[in-house]
Formats: structure tokens, sequence, C-alpha cells
């Protein structure tokens, strides 16, 4: 009879346990090898405009950032400056976005002087914004001390607009007086001897002519006839106080709000010569002026109407520190279908608007 032999559990165990620490080890090693192995190819594959992205995305380590900076500096795939700028961005704690920011859109002067500046975490948000602009960042910290309230975006576009700026001073002039799209505020003029093409008289049956012919860009003319139509078979009732206005007749307005109402005030309704919507022809004020209240069903129905015709209501009391007038439930604004759809879906003022969609 053969004996069997017993088994020696103790060396089973034994090379249970050793298989199990490689099973675990050897794939880590494994990897770490792959990537180690792969370092010097990996980094021979980067060009210049990924060079951020690549040493970020691997996740290196800082020695490995270092030593692959090191690496293409050597090679003349970067200047030295540029090693150290990186260098300095991530050791003083900026994300990826700010050191590829800076090292992509800043001049050498910019640079050392983003460097000099104490790491803020604001600027990482200022930077990712689609409207950031370098030049403007002490003007965006100094808006952002006098309105604590507003978020990073907000301040952004508002000194874009420059809203930070005295109204009517450093004022700039429109360069497309004839696009329908124009925006004209207190920091964007008119030229003074513009005047539209084809503005058309408006009848009688949409304006009140009665002190003078009431005129109109063609365009805004016709959508507004529309607009009044479809009111009109809804019960609704409004026609034209006011429309286009020459810039002599916009400045005998303003001087007769300022005589009896004073500068400060007037501001808040009128605008100067020069800066109103109604010299595009694309502007209504609509009748009866001191009627047509936001709590009137004429301000309902256009508030939900009005962009299917074009039109936008241009000042509520939500945008008045936007616009710099105060509410006017009267005053419409043409601005085609396509972009007042737009604006209303947004909900937002048409500065916003412009600033972020249309000027760039
Ligand atoms: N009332 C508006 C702001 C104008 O004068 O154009
Ligand atoms: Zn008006």
């Amino acid at each position: 009879m053969i004996k069997k032999k017993k088994p020696n559990y103790k060396l089973r165990r034994k090379i249970a346990k050793i298989t199990l620490i490689l099973l675990i080890v050897v794939p880590i090693f494994l990897i770490n090898q792959t990537k180690i192995l792969n370092f010097p190819l990996y980094i021979t594959n980067i060009k210049y405009t990924g060079i951020i992205d690549s040493l970020f995305e691997v996740d290196f380590t800082k020695k490995e950032v270092k030593d692959t900076l090191k690496y293409l500096k050597e090679n003349e795939r970067i200047n030295d400056n540029t090693k150290n700028y990186i260098l300095e961005l991530d050791s003083m704690g900026y994300n990826k976005n700010t050191i590829e920011y800076v090292i992509k859109n800043l001049n050498k002067e910019q640079i050392t002087e983003f460097l000099s500046k104490k790491y803020n975490k604001d600027y990482e948000k200022y930077i990712e914004n689609d409207l950031f602009v370098f030049s403007k960042l002490e003007r965006y910290l100094n808006y952002q001390n006098e309105h604590k309230d507003l978020s990073i975006d907000e301040i952004v576009y508002r000194i874009e607009l420059n809203l930070d700026k005295t109204y009517y001073e450093d004022s700039e002039f429109v360069k497309n007086p004839d696009d329908i799209t124009v925006l004209t505020n207190k920091y964007l003029e008119i030229p003074e001897d513009y005047e539209p093409e084809d503005l058309v008289d408006m009848d009688d049956n949409y304006a009140n002519n009665s002190y003078r012919q009431l005129k109109l860009r063609k365009e805004a003319y016709e959508k507004f006839v529309e607009m009044c139509d479809d009111s009109r078979e809804d019960g609704v009732n409004f026609y034209a106080e006011s429309a286009y206005r020459s810039y002599e007749y916009q400045d005998i307005l303003y001087k007769n709000y300022v005589y009896n109402n004073g500068q400060e005030e007037a501001n808040k309704y009128a605008a100067k010569p020069g800066f109103s919507e109604h010299e595009l022809g694309l502007a209504i004020d609509l009748a009866n002026i001191w009627t047509i209240t936001t709590k009137g069903e004429e301000y309902a129905w256009l508030s939900k109407n009005a962009y299917k015709y074009g039109y936008i209501i241009r000042y509520k009391e939500e945008w008045e520190d936007i616009t710099g007038y105060a509410a006017e439930s009267w005053h419409i604004r043409y601005v085609g279908v396509e972009t007042a759809t737009k604006v209303y879906k947004k909900g937002m003022s048409y500065e916003e608007y412009y600033i972020k969609y249309i000027a760039n």
C-alpha cells in the first residue's frame, strides 16, 4: 500500500500569500514602469502649445514637471523664461488654466507684472471669463471693491461696458449706426450728422402725428404696424407718441428736462443729444406715455409678445445701474426678430446681451 504523502499546507499557504502579493505589486510596478519608460518618448512628442496641458494631464509630480521643463528647455522647445514662469506660477498656486493663459497670451512685461502681484484666487476666475482682458485687471478689482455683491462675470462684462467710468466721459462713437442691433448708451455716441436713410412716415393709425409727423426706419415701422394690428385683435391698444428724433430735437428735449428738473434728474430720463436710441430711428415711446405703466395691460401684452416683432423693452427697473436710466415702461427698441427673441429668452439687459453676444 502506497502511503499518501501528507500535503504541506504550510508551504501552500506561503505560496498563495506570495502569489497574492505579486498579483497586487506587479501591476502597480508595471504601470509605474510604463509611465517612467514612456516618459522621454512622451515629452518628445509634446508640442509647444500643448506643453502645459500635457504636464497637468498626466498628473506628474512636481519633480517630473521640473524634469520635463528642463528637458524641453535643453531641447530648445521652450526658453528659460517660459520654464521659470511656469514653475513660478505653479509654485504660487495658480491652476492650469491660469498658467496656460499667462504663458500663451501675455508678453514679458505683463508676465512680470502678473508675477509681482500677490496670489489671488479671484484672478483664476477672472482669467476663465470669456471677456477677460489682462490690462483691465485693476479696473475689475476696483469695481469689485465697490460692488461686493456682484459676481465675477457681472464685474467683467460691466467693465467691458465701461460702467466704471463717468457718464458721457471717454465715450466712443458707435461704428455701425445703421446696424439694427447697434448699441447706444451713455458711453457709446451716435455721430451728430447721422440720419437713417430709410426713415418712413408713420400712419396716423399707429402714431400721434398731431405735433409733428413721426418717422421710423422702414423695417422697424413695418414690424410695429404688424405688432399694433395683432395687439388690437387681442383688445390691447397702443400707438407711437415719439419715434425718430434728430440730434437737434433730442438736444431741445434734453435741455427742457434739465431746465425743469436739473441735470442729475434729467440724466435719469433723457439722453444727451448724440446718445439717444431715438436718433437711430429704432426706438418708440408709446402713448399715452404716462398710462403705459408696468401694471397696465399694454405693458403685460408687450412683455409677452414684443420680441416676436423684433422689439425689446429697453429700460427696466432691475437694469437701472446698467442702462443708467430709470425704468421706462413706454420705451421700446427694435433690434430685429432674431436678436429680440434671444434677448427675451436670456432675460438680459440689452447692454449685457450686446457685450456678450454681439460685440464679442
Ligand atoms: N428716454 C430715453 C433714454 C432717451 O432719451 O433716449
Ligand atoms: Zn424713448
